[in-house]
């Protein structure tokens, strides 16, 4: 007699209800790539890691573009200030007879200006000098000193006061903002922080400072009136009813071109200008 099987036989119905164990048929996942409503774990991780990425770099660039943008939208209020008759400020205008050497060419006038931080020596030169491309004369190593002083007697004996302007000089270093003092020896002047220096007209002469000295308009006006009179002729009249009003800050190249005022460090051309878009 053969054995029945304990379980039954899955091929032999005789055999009873088959108990034991099955091929198990494996159903395939239903596919929903087609279907946009269906979220996989993948495309959800996916999602998960955009949105975070996204809210990351939101919180990086909205305070970047925000300080930058932003004095862009205040719309800063400037007046002109009245600082004084001009006589304080034009002073030893040409023509130069007989000059000397050591006879001062034009004038430095150093004011202080109140600024955000009370600690800082804020003020600003008020130069009356000689104009770009006119160049005062200074000593060789190849000449004698009775040479000299023949060649800056010519020289300085040939200027009128169409060769003189009056320029307002920021002493806000353009590296990072200490102030500069006015250097009389040179004419020029200094930054004490990191060796930074300036021309008279405040062009970068050595050091660090990315940029000139900024400047603030300047317009000379007879008594009232709004219209600038030509310093020229301020140098050549003197009035007591002229004064010097000074105005807006802004920024300069190295050939005087304005800019609108930058911050210390930010230069106003070449390449890295670019990262200072708004101003
Ligand atoms: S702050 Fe003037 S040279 Fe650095």
């Amino acid at each position: 007699m053969s054995e029945q099987p304990a379980n039954g036989s899955p091929e032999d119905p005789s055999t009873g209800p088959y108990r034991g164990p099955r091929v198990h048929t494996h159903e395939p996942e239903p596919d929903h790539s087609d279907d946009p409503a269906y979220v996989t774990r993948t495309k959800f991780l996916t999602n998960v890691a955009v949105v975070t990425g996204g809210v990351m770099t939101a919180a990086i660039l909205v305070p970047v573009v925000g300080f930058a943008v932003a004095p862009t939208l205040t719309d800063e209020e400037f007046r002109w200030v009245d600082v004084g008759p001009a006589t304080e400020f034009v002073q030893n205008a040409p023509p130069y007879q007989n000059v000397s050497t050591s006879q001062q060419i034009g004038k430095v006038t150093s004011l202080a200006v109140s600024g955000p931080d009370p600690e800082a020596d804020r003020r600003v030169f008020v130069r009356y000098g000689p104009k770009t491309g006119v160049v005062v004369p200074t000593p060789s190593a190849e000449e004698s000193t009775a040479q000299f002083e023949a060649r800056y007697r010519e020289v300085v004996g040939s200027l009128t006061p169409e060769d003189f302007d009056l320029i307002v000089i920021w002493n806000r270093c353009a590296h990072l903002g200490c102030p500069s003092a006015f250097s009389p020896g040179s004419g020029g002047y200094v930054c004490p922080c990191h060796g930074g220096a300036y021309d008279g007209r405040g062009l970068v002469t050595a050091g660090p400072p990315p940029r000139p000295l900024d400047r603030l308009d300047v317009k000379v006006v007879d008594g009232n009136s709004s219209e600038p009179v030509p310093i020229a002729e301020v140098a050549a009249n003197m009035k007591p009813s002229y004064k010097v009003l000074i105005g807006k800050p802004y920024s300069i190249d190295q050939e005087e071109q304005p800019f609108a005022l930058h911050n210390p460090g930010e230069p106003v051309t070449g390449k890295l200008s670019y990262l200072y878009p708004f101003q």
